[in-house]
């Protein structure tokens, strides 16, 4: 696992974007994508670059971590809509080739299949962005999460829908069950890049660099892998050894 501590979270977004131009530079890569805040600034970057004309997503796919079970077709906070609008309609990647898990579909096991044999049909991911959770998650794999779970169903915590309820009017707004991948198919991605700004993160940042790999904190799955890197700034690393 390589950290790579940035002094402000500008410079971690100049590093994540390095290191996704490098992917999709190598040839059309296979994107995994992530919500939330931390990697707004990570797009931003790279919509910058594309529109410089030195960096084309054409050939590239990309594939959402997860959505939210509920939320209508088009809502603007469902992660489909939330991804197009921060960061693919600026760039060149065809909407088809954006793909997500569909929290609107009647039957969410079968979706989940199908997005599992989506990912493995596109060759697997190339380079994973992931943010974490106050409380360790990754994609929305909650505390207790199984190491080698898969695409599936699985309930927010109050802790994390409080964290989001900044995204909607109330938190009682906020969706209680996600799809989402496991932490076992967010590992089989050939680079993991995970991303943390600010103070809030550094415990969860300590316990997944430093701390036992246990299901009470899902990211540290991430000791497993063979190639994470961590880029973080300097509050987020504040309680790192
Ligand atoms: C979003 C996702 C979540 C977020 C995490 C951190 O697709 O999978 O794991 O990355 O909740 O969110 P922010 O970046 O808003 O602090």
């Amino acid at each position: 696992m390589e950290i790579v501590i940035r002094p402000t979270p500008a410079d971690v977004a100049v590093t994540a974007a390095d290191i996704v131009a490098d992917h999709v530079q190598r040839g059309p890569a296979v994107l995994g994508l992530a919500t939330g805040s931390t990697p707004l600034a990570t797009y931003q970057e790279l919509i910058r670059r594309h529109q410089a004309g030195g960096l084309s997503f054409s050939g590239c796919v990309s594939f959402n971590l997860d959505e939210y079970v509920g939320l209508p077709k088009g809502h603007p906070e469902s992660y489909r809509e939330v991804i197009r609008k921060e960061f693919t309609s600026h760039v060149d990647i065809p909407d088809a080739k954006v793909e997500g898990p569909d929290g609107t579909a009647a039957d969410i096991a079968a979706e989940a299949k199908r997005y599992e044999d989506a990912i493995k049909a596109a060759g697997g991911v190339d380079v994973q962005l992931l943010g974490i959770g106050t409380d360790g998650h990754i994609g929305f794999n909650e505390p207790v999460s199984s190491l080698a779970s898969r695409t599936r169903i699985k309930t927010l915590t109050t802790q994390t829908r409080e964290d989001n309820a900044r995204f909607f009017s109330s938190i009682d707004e906020v969706p209680i069950h996600v799809l989402t991948q496991g932490l076992g198919t967010i590992s089989e991605a050939e680079h993991l890049l995970l991303l943390a700004t600010g103070e809030g993160k550094a415990e969860a940042i300590a316990a997944t660099v430093e701390g036992p790999v246990a299901a009470i904190n899902p990211a540290s799955v991430l000791q497993f892998h063979p190639h994470v890197t961590v880029v973080i700034d300097e509050a987020a690393a504040s309680k790192l050894r």
